[in-house]
């Protein structure tokens, strides 16, 4: 049987995000972030004053993760934001600090492990969207639905600096595109859950989309599939 799982994976600043959140409030299904989730753990090593230009090992992360607790809540407002350890982090979690360290991390073993259990635990209550890397590859590679979006990487550049606090001061066009493309050959190029579409995803290029175009899109998508 088929998950219940929308998933929607691709590269640093397709778009996912914004379109995931958004679907799953058009759909009124619950959403997770699964790249706020590697993002929390990178920022809460930081806060713990580990240096993660030496000390980004498994070793390190086994006892940090044992007094970390990650929690999706509905706020007030009906969105889902990520808690760690009680607290809404809010755009800290989107700092261009977070930023650099995040997919190194996100390339430790024990860290995807710790999250695979709990992302496979969220998905139990019903359907849901899952936005990330590696949801129709490792996570779910049952989901129900599988998107893979794209965008070229200046539209992906262009996009990331026109999102607030995100980059930092000074960047440009072409720094931003430096520093996406570093990453995309970190989580292309790692041994486990590496960044490549599902072989039955769907790939949705959104270089020349609006968002509401491609949120219609995948609702539809869904819909007719569901109906
Ligand atoms: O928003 P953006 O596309 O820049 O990135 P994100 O979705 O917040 O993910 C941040 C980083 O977490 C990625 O670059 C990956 O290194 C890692 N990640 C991952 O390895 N697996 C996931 N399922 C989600 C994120």
């Amino acid at each position: 049987m088929s998950q219940q799982v929308i998933a929607i994976d691709g590269p640093a600043a397709s778009g996912k995000s914004t379109i995931a959140a958004l679907l799953a409030a058009k759909l009124r299904i619950p959403y997770i972030n699964t790249g706020n989730m590697y993002r929390a753990i990178t920022m809460y090593a930081l806060d713990s004053g580990i240096d993660l230009e030496t000390k980004c090992t498994n070793e390190v992360f086994a006892p940090l993760l044992d007094t970390l607790k990650l929690d999706y809540i509905q706020t007030a407002s009906g969105d889902y934001e990520l808690q760690v350890n009680g607290i809404l982090p809010g755009l800290k979690l989107r700092s261009p600090e977070v930023a650099a360290f995040v997919s190194p991390v996100a390339t430790l073993s024990f860290v995807r492990d710790w999250l695979k259990d709990l992302q496979r635990d969220s998905a139990k209550p019903g359907l849901i969207v899952m936005e990330g890397r590696d949801i129709g590859t490792v996570i779910f590679p049952d989901a129900a639905f599988k998107f893979f979006l794209t965008a070229t990487p200046e539209e992906r550049a262009r996009r990331r600096l026109a999102q607030d606090g995100e980059t930092f001061d000074g960047a440009t066009l072409e720094s931003v595109a430096r520093d996406i493309a570093e990453r995309d050959r970190i989580d292309s190029s790692r041994a486990i859950a590496p960044l490549k579409p599902a072989a039955d995803a769907e790939i949705v290029d959104t270089t020349q989309m609006t968002i509401n175009e491609v949120i219609d899109y995948l609702a539809r998508r869904v819909n007719n599939e569901c109906s």
